[in-house]
């Protein structure tokens, strides 16, 4: 085509889309919006947006947690060294081996069980060198690969003793059974031993130390920095290694790695993931579940005694999403975690019913299950003249965390049996009894399950309602609330998603996402507080040596070991969690177009033959009566531009300028990824001609926030 016939071609296309322009708004009536600042408004919320947070998706161990060392105390698998290998360079000169020792294995002879720490530490890894014609060790590879940064200090240690024999010898008159004889090894394992940050194929050291191996065959710490220079490139291509180059057994336990932490706090947070979410500015966390806080089984609740103090305390447990979490994301963790991202607590407590369908019912069998609760509420807010208030004290935070919120299981509605009514109630009464000022969340909300609510006692004032939709169910009820009875319990939403995209959302989720949070916003005066679900994954797949890391599709914000991103649904929520104001602004809309939502398979069962219509434009607004600026938030789940009318009935002054914020897409698909982290990030943009009344054209696929300064 030559430039003449691109010239008349690109002016047939303008006349057209010009036509069609006029035909399309002459056709349709204009969309109005008509924000009503004559009259008060209802009260936002000031708890509305927080967090929630569970162990999934390696959210915590190879996630937030910053710790870089997998299956650092030897138990994730009590046969195989998962994240171990090992390193032995010369395999002629060489011969070396190594071994899971696992206390608690039956088939473990009984002198091999001696090398527990303490209880906690029972397993360890056992590297045995038998020739050293060169190096010799056992190497981690992390979570998906060991983060190498430039100028970076890495913090190293780990238990290490060193002998010549598998088994101490008998003691004289010993009544344990004969073993036999141990394999002798000439013990030379006392001296230096080398500790690097290297390429997998061990060609490139990014740091490296050594430390001294004491002549001992008792357990002894070992702890060491390791540095990287400025002119390493960042990777994950790495593995930590702990190698030799003499004869002898090796045990090694509960080996960390950790990098430089959030506000440098030891057993700390990576800092990329806690910026992101002090940037949302949230205002409480809800953890330590989700399916996390009830375990697989009654006997895996989240055991938060045992995540206290030093880590060579903490054993682990069985985790809710197929692996074993370390706890080192322990409970005073979640809670200097919320302290550092300025929000409160809002702890779920266990009540009694596991994932596996099992409950205790209430009466004398939950009473130790309630005393735990207590005790653990205790930990968080008590005095430290109580017994858990000096525990946590003793472990670092003296002052008590303040909270309002405590949320009794969740989602108890999948116990079909009815016990939640018990043992909600059981739950409640002690709480209220203890702590009068602390208000208890029901797993089961009455909208959703009314067959299941709580009925005995006191009602519950705060409901928790869960939402995973599609992005046609978002909109279809993203009016629900406008509906809701002002006189009966509040509602926290305590898990909700558009599900659509992986790991991380699409653009079409985030439209979902925006319509729906309009909706919590027009309402906040009943939406107490909400929170999306799952806030984390790691987005690797599997490899030859690790499973694919997430196990939850459709979640806000991705990482790997190295770098972090958000999903288009993380920037609205980001926008409508900064701006927002203290008053609801009552809006009143006309002639929203509507499209028709497929039908589903739902639909034909309850006999729907005929395809509903769902609006395409979604809006709330608020006020901030301190400062006079109005948030109004109007989004365009289309792909072709909308006109919208906005009148400010009942204004005063208003500036004619005004700030605007455009999350959008150019299709429903487009998203975030690791490899491509920004292609959706908010534009924000000086705009001008406000008054009254104005006009907006909405982009196709857009979320937009309006900040309009009015006179006070
Ligand atoms: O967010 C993922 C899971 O969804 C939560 O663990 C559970 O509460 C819900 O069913």
């Amino acid at each position: 085509m030559n430039h003449f016939q691109k010239r008349v071609l690109k002016f047939t296309f303008c006349v057209s889309a010009i036509i069609g322009f006029i035909f399309s708004n002459t056709n349709a009536q204009i969309t109005r919006l008509t924000l009503d600042l004559a009259k008060p408004g209802a009260n936002v919320s000031p708890m509305l947006y927080g967090l929630m947070t569970e162990e999934i998706n390696h959210s915590y161990d190879g996630g937030l947690y910053a710790e870089l060392i997998r299956n650092r105390i030897f138990k994730d698998n009590p046969t195989k060294a998962e994240g171990w290998s090992l390193v032995q360079e010369d395999t002629i000169n060489s011969k070396a081996s190594m071994k899971i020792i696992a206390a608690t294995q039956d088939n473990v002879p009984f002198d091999e069980r001696r090398h527990a720490i303490n209880g906690a530490l029972q397993s360890c890894l056992r590297l045995t060198v038998e020739k050293a014609g060169s190096r010799v060790g056992i190497a981690n590879e992390g979570y998906w690969g060991i983060p190498v940064k430039p100028n970076t200090a890495y913090k190293a240690s780990f238990y290490l003793k060193g002998t010549g024999t598998i088994q101490p010898p008998r003691r004289p008159g010993s009544q344990q059974p004969a073993q036999p004889a141990g394999t002798l090894i000439e013990d030379n394992t006392a001296g230096p031993i080398t500790v690097t940050i290297e390429s997998n194929d061990g060609k490139t050291i990014y740091a490296s130390g050594t430390i001294e191996l004491a002549k001992s065959a008792f357990w002894k710490k070992y702890e060491l920095t390791l540095s990287t220079s400025s002119n390493v490139k960042p990777t994950t291509d790495a593995r930590f290694v702990i190698s030799t180059n003499r004869t002898g057994l090796y045990y090694f336990n509960l080996v960390s790695l950790f990098p430089p932490t959030y506000k440098n706090r030891p057993n700390g947070n990576r800092p990329d993931l806690m910026q992101m979410m002090v940037d949302m500015k949230p205002k409480f966390l809800r953890f330590p579940g989700g399916n996390f806080l009830e375990g697989p089984l009654i006997t895996d609740a989240f055991p938060w005694k045992q995540t206290l103090g030093p880590l060579e305390n903490r054993p682990g447990h069985r985790g809710s999403w197929g692996y074993r979490p370390s706890d080192g994301m322990g409970l005073l963790e979640f809670l200097l975690w919320c302290e550092d991202i300025g929000a409160e607590p809002l702890l779920g407590v266990y009540a009694g019913y596991s994932l596996n369908g099992d409950h205790i019912d209430a009466g004398p069998l939950l009473k130790p299950y309630v005393d735990d609760a207590l005790d653990e509420i205790e930990y968080v807010m008590g005095d430290v003249k109580t017994y858990w208030g000096a525990k946590r004290a003793a472990d670092g935070h003296p002052a008590p965390f303040k909270m309002k919120y405590v949320e009794i299981g969740n989602e108890d509605w999948f116990d079909r049996s009815g016990s939640y009514d018990g043992r909600f109630t059981q739950f409640r009464e002690a709480i209220e009894k203890k702590y009068p000022q602390l208000i208890c969340i029901s797993s089961i909300a009455d909208a959703q399950y009314p067959d299941l609510k709580v009925k005995s006692g006191k009602k519950p004032a705060v409901l928790d309602e869960h939402y995973y939709r599609n992005s046609w169910a978002m909109w279809e009820n993203a009016s629900q609330y406008d509906k809701y009875d002002r006189n009966g319990p509040k509602i926290f939403v305590g898990e909700w998603a558009t599900r659509e995209g992986a790991p991380t959302t699409n653009m079409n989720a985030a439209l979902g996402d925006a319509a729906w949070m309009t909706g919590m916003e027009r309402n906040s005066d009943l939406i107490i507080m909400s929170c999306y679900a799952p806030l984390f994954v790691n987005v690797n797949t599997a490899t030859a040596t690790a499973p694919k890391a997430w196990q939850w599709d459709s979640d806000l914000i991705g990482y790997n070991a190295l770098t972090c991103y958000g999903s288009p649904a993380y920037y609205v929520q980001k926008l409508f969690g900064s701006y927002l104001g203290n008053k609801i602004v009552p809006m009143a809309a006309e002639n929203i177009p509507t499209q028709p939502r497929p039908l589903t398979r739902r639909d034909s069962t309850e006999g729907i033959t005929k395809a509903p219509l769902v609006p395409t434009v979604f809006y709330s607004a608020t006020r901030d009566t301190r400062t006079g600026i109005i948030y109004l938030k109007v989004v365009n789940t289309i792909g072709k531009q909308q006109p919208v009318e906005i009148n400010l009935k009942g204004i005063g002054k208003i500036a004619p300028d005004a700030t605007l914020f455009v999350v959008k897409g150019d299709k429903p698909e487009d998203t975030n990824t690791i490899n491509d982290p920004e292609k959706i990030i908010p534009v924000s943009s000086k705009i001008n001609g406000i008054a009254p009344a104005f006009t907006r054209t909405l982009d196709p696929y857009s979320v937009n926030i309006l900040v309009l300064q009015t006179g006070k």
